[in-house]
């Protein structure tokens, strides 16, 4: 008998979710190409504003959008052209989310203080040393320069308005103002939007978005309504019960809902769940927001600079900056993986969800049978020490897959996932003017990531990616170096980002950066309620 039909006699049997408490931006997550982020402040001084906003939450606990609604979006728009009517109508393509920091919560409910997570607790300021952000005040990047939460302006509150087009995303998020500002609530706007240019892509270029985990469980009762959809037969055991796309690792709830079963050191066997503390907690996640600025013309001169450079190198030679700067993220600009396709993009792989996640950092991948077939990809070769896609490449630095990590056996990396949620801001700055400088740039470089990341854990999954495996030149795996793209340079040896580069013939070359590509400009640490709790404990 074959091993890969063996040992296991049946799928895990994954829990129900509560799909009408839980916020829609945590399971399934908002990926709307629209959103604007409103940012409320309470002032701590007026019970009367307190009471004001507690009625209005109590109000708008009816619009949040749930995972129920949300996953039917979702489901709606996949269909495509199954639901014009639902689309027409701005009600059914509006998604709304509210999280609160602690200091907000703790205007709400002092059982807020009882919530067990240091990161949440102290908040993003005071944790940011810790990301690897600048330590000195005159520097871009320190909390004293942020245009949202800055040390003594954090925000209390953190609403999403997403949507499938700007305007009535906008109206929406207008009136929701309003009427804050009606009860005496400080609201700050910030619209954040797909590139208008490259839909779907960051403004370096790459696609995004393309690798999300897929989250085990049910919306109800019938055994096959999985949140995620499965796209692997049946028949192949057990990549069937691992992968939701083939190669989209499946991972408890726990990881991003509280009260639900996280991963054991097994995918396929829950481990205990995630501590809802206090109970009213339950089925909430903590948000993660990090406004980051992208450096685009800096990024993209380093890159040209270092492949010039690495070019003249034994082993190098043709080392152009596409080429460069698609190994420092793992994947092409068309989100193709480096590992499927080493050689040169292939924008159809890259718009192939049913290919363009299957592939392993150490060991081959074997064919596998879809429900439905997929076009024939070059399937991907193990490359454990990093000889076609680097160690330090941002989506190895961040998702382990299959091989080990400094955290232990390859399961290490399900408790470290996260789900991005976050869309660009800013306007893109044109492929003409690639090289710019900030001086020359219309737009003085204000574009970025407004990055969203739900989970259950700040510490153990959105921290510990950016402190222990982004900016740690030695983690997961040694000796690969720093992410070059998102990392952090007070982090980093002597201010230098560098990282190792295989060329041809295992000829090795260290890629270095001196300045500063992606610089947080702003955040929070935000716990996502559950609806319930919203009407409830939060508004008494
Ligand atoms: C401006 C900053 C950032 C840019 C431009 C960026 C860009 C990208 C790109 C192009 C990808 C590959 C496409 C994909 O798999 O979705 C990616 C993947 C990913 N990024 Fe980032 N990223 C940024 C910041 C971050 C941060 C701060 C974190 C976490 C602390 C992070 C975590 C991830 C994760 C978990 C993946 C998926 C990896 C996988 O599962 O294969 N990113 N990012």
């Amino acid at each position: 008998m074959n091993q890969r039909q063996t040992p296991r006699l049946q799928a895990p049997l994954e829990p129900i979710l509560d799909m009408n408490d839980i916020q829609g931006i945590a399971v399934p997550g908002f990926f709307k190409p629209y959103q604007t982020l409103l940012y409320l402040t309470v002032p701590a001084d007026s019970r009367e504003t307190v009471d004001h906003f507690k009625t209005w939450i109590g109000n708008f606990a009816t619009q949040v959008s749930s995972a129920e609604k949300t996953l039917q979006d979702r489901r709606d728009h996949r269909q495509k052209g199954a639901s014009p009517a639902r689309k027409r109508t701005n009600e059914a393509a509006i998604l709304y989310a509210i999280a609160f920091s602690a200091i907000g919560l703790r205007k709400l409910t002092p059982g807020a203080s009882d919530i067990p997570s240091p990161a949440f607790q102290q908040g993003m300021v005071a944790r940011s040393a810790l990301l690897g952000d600048p330590i000195d005040p005159t520097v871009s990047g320190h909390p004293s320069t942020w245009t949202v939460g800055a040390p003594g302006a954090e925000i209390d509150s953190l609403i999403v308005v997403a949507g499938n087009d700007r305007d009535p995303v906008s109206e929406h998020a207008e009136k929701l103002s309003a009427e804050l500002r009606e009860a005496g609530v400080k609201v700050d706007t910030e619209d954040g939007a797909v590139r208008s240019d490259l839909p779907g892509h960051e403004h370096f270029g790459f696609d995004d978005g393309v690798s999300q985990p897929g989250i085990r469980g049910r919306a109800s009762a019938n055994p096959h309504n999985f949140v995620t959809e499965r796209h692997v037969a049946p028949s192949e055991i057990p990549e069937a019960w691992l992968y939701g796309y083939p190669g989209q690792d499946l991972v408890w709830p726990g990881e991003f809902v509280l009260g639900y079963a996280t991963t054991s050191p097994d995918p396929l066997i829950p481990g205990p769940p995630s501590e809802a503390k206090p109970g009213w907690t339950r089925n909430g996640s903590f948000l993660v927001y990090r406004r980051l600025l992208q450096d685009v013309g800096l990024f993209w001169r380093t890159i040209r600079d270092e492949a010039a450079r690495l070019a003249a190198l034994p082993g190098f030679a043709g080392l152009d900056d596409e080429r460069l700067a698609s190994l420092l993220v793992g994947r092409w600009p068309s989100g193709a993986p480096f590992l499927r396709v080493p050689v040169k993009d292939d924008p159809e792989l890259g718009a192939e969800p049913l290919a363009n996640n299957y592939f392993q950092f150490d060991s081959d991948t074997a064919p596998l049978k879809l429900t439905t077939p997929v076009k024939n990809y070059p399937l991907a070769k193990a490359d454990p020490v990093g000889l076609t896609c680097p160690l330090a490449a941002h989506i190895r630095k961040v998702n382990t897959r299959d091989a080990p990590s400094d955290m232990g056996g390859r399961s290490a990396t399900y408790e470290r996932r996260i789900l991005r949620v976050g869309v660009p801001f800013g306007p893109p700055l044109p492929e003409a003017q690639k090289y710019t400088t900030l001086d020359e740039d219309p737009a003085h470089g204000k574009r970025g990531l407004l990055f969203l990341g739900v989970q259950s854990s700040i510490e153990d999954q959105f921290e510990f990616l950016q402190a222990r495996w982004i900016n740690d030149e030695a983690r997961p795996k040694a000796p690969g170096g720093n992410d070059m793209v998102v990392g952090q340079n007070t982090s980093a040896r002597g201010g230098i980002r560098r990282c190792s580069l295989f060329g041809s013939g295992f000829a090795q070359a260290e890629v270095r950066a001196t300045g500063q590509f992606v610089v947080p400009s702003g955040g929070g640490y935000f716990f996502v309620p559950s609806i319930s709790a919203l009407g409830d404990v939060l508004t008494k």
